[in-house]
């Protein structure tokens, strides 16, 4: 593996830990103006310096995400499909390497459809990138898409993470399901899990501790963070998990100490309520966000890490990308 490659993801997988807390924001590609992540520019203000890398789109990165920032960037280059159109599943890829460059990403993301319409389109487009990617040190996250009509178990998630390693992705998204060791085991790259709809703040600490402990690097959350009435106090509580070893219960005893800390940061649409838009086909293959927060598993030992991450962080990728990368 090329060292800048390596170096990159180092800046979403910490070396230190083998751990990553990754920032996910980049539902409006296809969602439009998702609840709570209606104005991204605020959203993403108070909970930067939190997390470890930030998933993003071109243009949220561009208008929403100070420059200055030594937070790595990964970046959806998919997209073309919207929750009111036909097939959620016909994505192409939507960002050229040369701007990827540009915006400095760490890492390139897109979805993969296993299964769907659209399964061999985007299993090609999958293995297209890798070979751009690649050429310029860049890792490549696969996003295992999940339709409606697929069961977000072992076997069908085994199938897709599978596939996307085989196609050369270096990190690979996914759900937690039961059996989630499965899932890992038969992934030769790491595993990061999609925090998924909002579920409470218990069950998404339990779910981000349970996905640890089945072997998942980290995970790569977005609802269960910003759309938690308290945002930053739940980043940490994450973090809690995944940088500081907590238990559910250290993490969410975190959580509610932290409400109180000011300035905090509310929602920035209290009133609003559901859904943007449905979609007219409700068969169709699409993410679904669902979550699986299964049993809790026996609190570990070490204690809770609570503290905001330095911003001396070591371990931070702060070298711009160069013009040949
Ligand atoms: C979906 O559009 C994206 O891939 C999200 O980044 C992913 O689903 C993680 O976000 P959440 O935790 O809200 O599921």
């Amino acid at each position: 593996m090329d060292w800048g490659l390596k170096n990159r993801l180092s800046g979403i997988i910490k070396a230190q830990n083998n751990r990553a807390l990754m920032l996910a924001i980049d539902h409006g590609y296809f969602l439009g103006p998702t609840e709570k992540l209606e104005n991204p520019k605020k959203v993403i203000a108070p909970l930067l310096k939190y997390c470890d890398s930030l998933m993003v789109t071109r243009g949220v990165q561009r208008t929403c995400v100070p420059n200055s920032t030594d937070v790595p960037m990964v970046l959806r280059v998919s997209g073309g499909a919207s929750i009111i159109g036909e097939d959620l599943s016909q994505e192409d890829i939507t960002v050229s390497i040369k701007d990827a460059v540009r915006l400095n990403a760490s890492a390139l993301a897109m979805s993969i459809f296993v299964g769907s319409k659209y399964e061999h389109k985007s299993i090609v487009n999958l293995g297209k990138l890798v070979n751009d990617a690649e050429e310029f040190g860049i890792p490549v996250l696969a996003v295992t898409a999940v339709g409606k009509e697929l069961g977000k178990d072992a076997r069908y998630l085994s199938l897709a993470c599978r596939i996307a390693a085989e196609q050369g992705a270096h990190i690979v998204k996914t759900y937690y399901c039961d059996n989630f060791e499965k899932v890992v085991e038969s992934c030769p790259v790491p595993i990061i899990v999609a925090g998924g709809k909002k579920i409470s703040e218990l069950d998404a600490l339990r779910l981000t501790y349970n996905a640890i402990k089945g072997g998942a690097v980290g995970v790569d959350m977005g609802r269960n963070i910003w759309q938690s009435e308290y945002p930053v106090a739940m980043i940490r509580a994450v973090r809690s998990i995944v940088h500081g070893n907590a238990t559910v219960e250290q993490a969410y005893k975190l959580y509610q100490t932290l409400q109180s800390e000011k300035p905090q940061f509310k929602s920035n649409t209290p009133n609003q309520t559901k859904p943007q838009f449905k979609s007219n086909t409700p068969n169709q293959t699409k993410p679904q966000f669902k979550s699986n927060t299964p049993n809790q598993t026996k609190p570990q030992s070490k204690p809770v890490e609570n503290k905001p991450k330095p911003t001396t962080d070591s371990s931070k990728p702060n070298k711009p990308i160069k013009s040949n990368n």
